[in-house]
């Protein structure tokens, strides 16, 4: 009989650089909704991950206090959910180092993300770059975690974490990882660019124009809807109608996932509405759904230490639960446990 396995949700966001409106629709939002009865909420700022590519170190430290306040301001609660940063318990790369033993050379060629980031500098990329998708997998798999909400563009990641698992479970002869299942959902899984609706939405693109940034205010906010790419055409009263309309589509879904409707809702409300008439409202409704958690964000950011604090606690949650199970990994793996 399959083993049986706490249902427990784990994820993870980087503290690389401002987070945006598609960190937040794609993955803070839904985390938030994932607290309660059902699950264990354990949610990580993965700082080693973020060094995969070169971070100022004073950034990387303001980064992790950003997204910890983000994702309080946003409604983490710690006394419901597991908040910590990644590299405070030492399991994730410990046991992301079994992994890199267990995972194929040819698997990892396989990773759109990775070709992406590395492009035609695949020589020149950090080893930790090309072996990232294998840390992911601790972080998930170091807490037994069976659900793990995440935006479109990590799916990939997840699949691979479940290959990780059954490979795992299969040379070792054990029933001892779950297969992990990816929660993607919502109408806003992939938030595309506001300036290219065939790219995603981005930290690290060039332009501060095709983002909203979760601290940006209610101006920059308006403006960045105002100048954000259309086509001239009137919203559809279907969503037939926005099809090979890319830019269209990324608005109306962005608009479905603040005011949680379904794109078809949203179009019938629209149907036949210029931009002139759908821009501003998207960019009321953003300003409304952010600006009080950019205010909570700034509040909570003042006081680094306090932020510490809490994460500093999470960690020793995360730890309890995460370092029995390498334990357990180091007995089927065969290390001998000489210090206890
Ligand atoms: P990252 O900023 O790469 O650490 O991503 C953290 C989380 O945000 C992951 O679950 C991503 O899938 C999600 N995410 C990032 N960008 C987007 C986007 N443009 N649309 C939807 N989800 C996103
Ligand atoms: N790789 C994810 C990203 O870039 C972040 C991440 C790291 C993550 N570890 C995770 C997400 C574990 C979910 C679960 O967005």
């Amino acid at each position: 009989m399959a083993a049986q396995f706490t249902p427990r949700v784990f994820s993870g966001i980087k503290p690389s650089g401002g987070l945006t409106l598609g960190n937040y629709l794609g993955a803070i939002k839904r985390w938030v909704a994932m607290q309660g009865p059902e699950f264990e909420t354990v949610y990580c700022v993965v700082d080693l991950h973020a060094i995969t590519v070169w971070q100022d170190p004073a950034d990387l430290r303001a980064s992790t206090h950003e997204v910890a306040a983000a994702l309080l301001a946003s409604g983490i609660d710690p006394k419901t959910s597991i908040l910590f940063n990644q590299s405070q318990v030492s399991v994730h790369a410990e046991l992301g180092w079994i992994f890199n033993c267990i995972a194929r050379v040819g698997w990892m060629n396989r990773m759109t993300q990775f070709k992406d980031k590395a492009g035609k500098n695949a020589e020149k990329v950090s080893l930790g770059l090309y072996a990232y998708p294998s840390l992911m997998a601790a972080d998930i798999l170091a807490y037994h975690a069976t659900h793990v909400p995440v935006g479109e563009d990590q799916k990939q990641h997840v699949e691979l974490t479940r290959d990780i698992a059954a490979k795992f479970n299969h040379d070792y002869k054990v029933d001892f990882f779950p297969l992990t299942e990816p929660v993607i959902e919502g109408p806003a899984t992939r938030v595309m660019n506001l300036r290219d609706g065939t790219k995603k939405m981005s930290k690290s693109g060039e332009s501060d124009m095709e983002r909203i940034n979760m601290l940006d205010d209610a101006d920059t906010i308006a403006k960045k809807f105002r100048k954000a790419r259309t086509d001239p055409d009137p919203l559809p009263g279907e969503l037939e109608g926005l099809k090979d309309r890319p830019e269209a589509r990324n608005l109306v879904d962005i608009y479905a996932g603040l005011s949680d409707q379904s794109p078809e809702a949203v179009l019938a409300e629209f149907a036949g509405a210029g931009w002139g008439r759908f821009k501003p409202a998207l960019a009321e409704l953003a300003v409304a759904k952010l600006a009080p958690i950019s205010e909570e964000m700034r509040r909570l950011m003042a006081d680094p230490g306090e932020l510490d604090a809490l994460l500093g606690k999470g960690a020793e949650k995360a730890e309890a639960i995460s370092r029995p199970i390498l334990q357990q990994v180091h007995d089927i793996v065969g290390f001998v446990r000489s210090r206890s």
